[in-house]
């Protein structure tokens, strides 16, 4: 387009109607061009598009009802049980045989208490250490077995010998433990009584070593033989009955 009056006017100050009629004009041709260019391809009204995906999702739901476009329901699989969760079916420790809780508890306490002494066969070491392997005093009465432990020994042993002075073994130690470290020994490096020194028993032991007449003082052979020579009072455990091998509780069968 061929614009007049380019050339500023020097005689004359500009001819400012005309000028503003230019801008005008010129303005209202770029508007012209520009919507020439975005024909086709301006953005779509907002409420014609919710319009349209309201009609889909009608038009969807009637047709789809034959199961052919939108079934909802097909979006999940039929008759789909979830595998449970790792550890959702766990019902705690399983039970365990009465004898081999014990056991188990006992063997810590070997190996925490006893052993560094006894040996880890329990055969001791002949000079200083005796062997608890086939002694009287430990496969004997639970109450004399149960005083040497709680309270230590001075003087012969089972066998007639004097080794040493057992230092007590009973300081801190709970009613489970002493239990534990009986049916232990008893029952195994080749002792086998068969029988639970059962919790119950050990309280009573932890009683009557409590009430000595020597407190204090380490057990002696004349002491033993005088005052302890009985089976700890408590009900007799089955060996086989199942426990909870953690609290040593009677438990359910698995
Ligand atoms: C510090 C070393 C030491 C420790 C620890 C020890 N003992 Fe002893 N034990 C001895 C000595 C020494 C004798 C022998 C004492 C004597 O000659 O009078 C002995 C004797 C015994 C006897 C007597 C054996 C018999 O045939 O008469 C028994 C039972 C016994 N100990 C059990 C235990 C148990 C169970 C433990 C662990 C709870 C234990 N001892 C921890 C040193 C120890």
């Amino acid at each position: 387009m061929s614009l007049p009056n380019q050339t500023p006017d020097l005689e004359d100050s500009i001819n400012v109607t005309e000028a503003h009629g230019r801008v005008v004009r010129e303005a209202a041709a770029c508007a012209r061009e520009k919507r020439i260019v975005d024909n086709g391809i301006e953005p779509i009204s907002l409420w014609a598009f919710v319009a349209c995906g309201v009609v889909l999702l009608i038009a969807g739901g009637i047709l789809g009802s034959g199961g052919r476009l939108f079934s909802y329901g097909k979006v999940f699989r039929e008759g789909y049980v979830r595998t449970p969760a790792p550890g959702a079916g766990d019902t705690g420790p399983v039970p365990k045989e009465a004898l081999a809780a014990y056991m188990a508890k006992g063997s810590k306490i070997y190996s925490a208490k006893c052993n560094g002494c006894h040996g880890s066969d329990a055969k001791g070491n002949g000079s200083t250490f005796p062997s608890l392997v086939g002694s009287t005093w430990v496969t004997g009465e639970t109450e004399r077995f149960a005083m040497i432990i709680l309270n230590g020994l001075e003087g012969p042993v089972s066998d007639g010998k004097t080794y040493g002075v057992m230092p007590p073994q009973g300081i801190g130690m709970a009613a489970e433990d002493l239990a534990g470290i009986m049916t232990y020994v008893r029952n195994n490096f080749g002792n086998a009584t068969g029988d639970v020194v059962t919790i119950d028993m050990a309280k009573a032991a932890l009683e009557i070593s409590a009430a000595r007449k020597n407190a204090g003082k380490s057990a002696t052979a004349a002491e033993l033989t005088a005052d302890h020579v009985k089976a700890l009072p408590g009900d007799v455990l089955d060996p086989k009955a199942l426990l909870d091998p953690i609290t040593l509780a009677p438990g359910k069968a698995p």
